[in-house]
């Protein structure tokens, strides 16, 4: 579970039984300093947080305080209740202190430091107040209000230049789609940001959310499923010049595998001159795009879909060559003697 000084989160994943989908993956990778996950509901944002906050209790260090926070101590509790009960299945030997009224819970992380997680509500602001803090999770973040982020939350970060994770299904044009917007298309340096359908979850039954489609007005499915921010429009782009004049279809044929080139200031797809491709969706928001490419004689079409699998099967490929490597260094360090499991830690993580 640990490099040098410092963690390796597939290894720690692994340690803990999780297998992260591949939209969870992505924000796990991540290493900007805010990251913001728009996603729809049943994508498993709950279980990222709670996955993220044990990677960053374990993080090697002298000392580190982080919180968990929800619009509800219902919320917030939920995810709390995720990572404790992962410690205690996993990881036991590591709790020094867990604390269920106060939500509260302190453990040893991997280079023998104090970490401490604490869940709190954003609907008691006072709660919010005095800690600085090396570390944020934020769960249906976009119900919060924007008060709480900007007055309460980023203080708590700002002595330390304490990490943010903030996730949610969008709330309309609010805060949080203005923080999502920060983190596309390196507008800014600090700030990734994703959108992520529910559908993208492979665990979740494709049949339940078509019946849901058909249940629910388009908006709210949208919102709700689609993670799409509804009301507001997206602000044009004085880069790339959107949005388009003119109609377009939402397809584009390409003659090659390359990637799509993508607009420097607002992250959309543009041509070979730079100019925008995406179209306008009914809501005067940027419109979902297909990119369907031949690949040669035998390949026929594919999908972007297509492509994307393919780049996850690559990925686990990776990963799995990644782990075989990591064991095989992890051998070789114990039989040298100069493992830190094999001096002094009982090794119960693995
Ligand atoms: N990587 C994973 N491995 C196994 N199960 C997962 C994974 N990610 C999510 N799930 C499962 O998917 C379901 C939804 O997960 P979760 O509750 O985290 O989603 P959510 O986005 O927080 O949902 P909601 O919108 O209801 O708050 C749960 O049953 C959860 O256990
Ligand atoms: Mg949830």
């Amino acid at each position: 579970m640990i490099e040098g000084h410092s963690l390796s989160k597939p290894a720690l994943f692994r340690a803990l039984g999780y297998r992260p989908h591949p939209g969870q993956m992505l924000v796990h990778r991540s290493q900007a300093r805010i990251r913001v996950l728009a996603c729809g509901v049943r994508w498993g944002k709950s279980v990222c947080a709670a996955m993220e906050s044990v990677a960053f209790l374990m993080e090697p260090c002298e000392e580190s305080k982080g919180w968990v926070v929800a619009p509800t101590y219902d919320l917030s509790q939920r995810v709390f209740d995720r990572v404790h009960m992962c410690l205690v299945e996993r990881l036991k030997h590591r709790i020094e202190l867990a604390d269920e009224r106060e939500l509260r819970l302190v453990v040893r992380n991997l280079s023998g430091g104090t970490s401490e997680l604490r869940a709190k509500s954003a609907d008691n602001k006072v709660s919010l107040l005095g800690e600085g803090l090396e570390w944020l999770v934020v769960d249906e973040a976009a119900k919060l209000p924007r008060t709480v982020w900007e007055n309460h939350l980023t203080a708590r970060l700002v002595d330390k230049k304490g990490r943010a994770l903030l996730l949610s299904t969008p709330a309309g044009a609010n805060w949080f789609e203005g923080l999502y917007r920060r983190g596309q298309a390196g507008r800014d340096p600090e700030v990734e940001s994703w959108q992520s359908p529910s559908w993208s979850n492979p665990l979740l039954d494709r049949e339940t959310i078509e019946a849901e489609r058909r249940r629910l007005p388009q908006d709210a499915f949208d919102q709700e499923y689609g993670a799409m921010f509804i009301g507001g429009s997206d602000p044009p782009c004085d880069v790339c010049g959107w949005p388009l004049a003119q109609y377009l279809t939402g397809i584009i044929l390409t003659g090659s595998t390359k990637p799509v080139d993508c607009c420097t200031g607002c992250g959309g797809w543009i041509d070979k001159n730079g100019r925008t491709i995406v179209p306008q969706d009914k809501h005067g928001r940027r419109g979902y795009m297909k990119a369907l490419m031949f690949v040669g004689h035998e390949g026929g079409l594919l999908t972007i879909e297509d492509c994307n699998q393919a780049a996850r099967k690559k990925e686990e490929a990776d990963q799995a060559a990644r782990a075989q490597a990591e064991t095989a260094e992890g051998g070789k360090r114990a039989a040298s003697g100069k493992d830190w499991r094999a001096s002094g830690d009982t090794g119960r993580d693995a």
